[in-house]
């Protein structure tokens, strides 16, 4: 089956990308993640000075159900690439030289600087990458030198970025948002107003995963010491449903939406693209689970459009939006319903199941 979609002109083999995040981290594992059938890949985020970024060990946190122990949460303290922009441009551009077909998205951050900003695009740009992913939601460490969810936290700076890259872009943009605000629309559409082509929703949610009862130290610990983290995987899915129904629901239809946070299955992907996104994103589910998740991703996706009689992923996209409503809307529709049922309760062929003295009572007003 077609599982195909044009997003922003841009033609993507199916709509399962591997999100920013080890499972992109260098050429090699991109090359094994379109073998197995992805249809793109946002890349590990790269900046232009990779001796900035200095890595701890460890860096990750689960959260693993009661019952069954099964990782139902997950923390990460990492940062952006650590790997040399240099290399990074000879990547980009041999993985698409190798995979002509397959999307291949950038996802870049810098500091609060135009020139470096633009420098970063221009550079990634010439290799050919597909499109822009713009790292406005990163939680930890970058913040310290005003990268990533500071960008993301205040809608002025969004656009002003925003704006910057798209001055020199020639390819799509798409901005990714960090859920730690308290109305994701709101850097969104300043994000579009700076001229974005699309919004990636969700990054992870600021987290502390847990306290060692023994040592008294919150985790995970770094020679005895950590910091807040951002939360992934299955727990964070319905906020990141919510985040992305909001944006579904108020952004201008012209801009496209990658939905990210908690997909581990077709069935997740698709609640997703019933709220709006176009094309779906994973990141923890592939550190966890392997890149051949995606086998499953599409025959469920293909069983789905042939159970429900669709015929391109595109009639999907946002199926499910005109089902949110206001309180007093639904208090309305259940009033509404009420009357219905007791219209139909009054028929003439519901006599005789009760009493013919109960059933005269009931339709009696005094
Ligand atoms: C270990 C780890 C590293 C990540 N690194 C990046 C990154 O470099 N850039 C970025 O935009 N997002 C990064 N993310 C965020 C993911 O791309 C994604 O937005 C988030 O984890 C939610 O999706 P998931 O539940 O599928 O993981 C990272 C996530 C994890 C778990």
């Amino acid at each position: 089956m077609d599982l195909s979609i044009t997003v922003n002109g841009i033609k993507f083999p199916n709509p399962f990308l591997l999100g920013s995040g080890p499972p992109g981290t260098n050429a090699r594992v991109l090359a094994k993640s379109f073998d197995a059938g992805w249809g793109g890949a946002v890349a590990k985020t790269v900046s232009l000075e990779s001796s900035k970024v200095v890595n701890v060990v460890p860096r990750y946190g689960k959260l693993r159900s009661r019952e069954t122990n099964e990782v139902i949460g997950f923390q990460n303290i990492e940062l952006i690439s650590d790997r040399p922009i240099e290399v990074w441009l000879e990547e980009f551009r041999h993985v698409k030289k190798e995979y002509p077909d397959h999307v291949l998205i950038a996802s870049i951050m810098e500091e609060y600087s135009k020139d470096r900003w633009q420098e970063l695009t221009k550079m990634v740009q010439d290799t050919g990458v597909d499109a822009f992913e713009l790292n406005f939601s990163c939680p930890h460490g970058m913040t310290e030198r005003k990268m990533g969810s500071e960008m993301g936290e205040h809608p002025d700076l969004t656009q002003e970025v925003t704006s910057w890259v798209k001055e020199v872009s020639k390819i799509p943009v798409w901005a990714k948002m960090t859920p730690n605000i308290t109305n994701i629309k709101e850097p969104s559409l300043a994000a579009v107003r700076g001229g974005a082509d699309g919004i990636s929703a969700i990054n992870t949610i600021l987290s502390v995963i847990g306290v060692n009862l023994d040592t008294l130290r919150p985790m995970p610990t770094v020679e005895g010491y950590t910091v807040p983290g951002g939360y992934s995987a299955q727990a964070v899915k319905p906020i990141a449903l919510r985040m992305v129904s909001q944006l579904g629901l108020g952004l201008p239809k012209e801009v496209s939406i990658s939905g990210i946070g908690g997909i581990e299955s077709s069935r997740d992907a698709i609640e997703f693209m019933l709220l709006g996104a176009s094309t779906v994103q994973i990141c923890t589910g592939v550190m966890l689970q392997g890149v051949k998740m995606v086998d499953e991703l599409q025959e469920g996706l293909a069983k789905f459009m042939t159970d429900k009689e669709f015929s391109s992923v595109q009639e999907i996209v946002g199926k499910s939006l005109p089902y949110f409503s206001t309180h007093m809307d639904l208090v309305g529709r259940m009033k509404e319903a009420k009357r219905h049922k007791a219209g139909e309760a009054s028929r003439d062929n519901e006599w005789g199941k009760k009493d013919i003295t109960e059933k005269t009572a009931e339709l009696t007003s005094n």
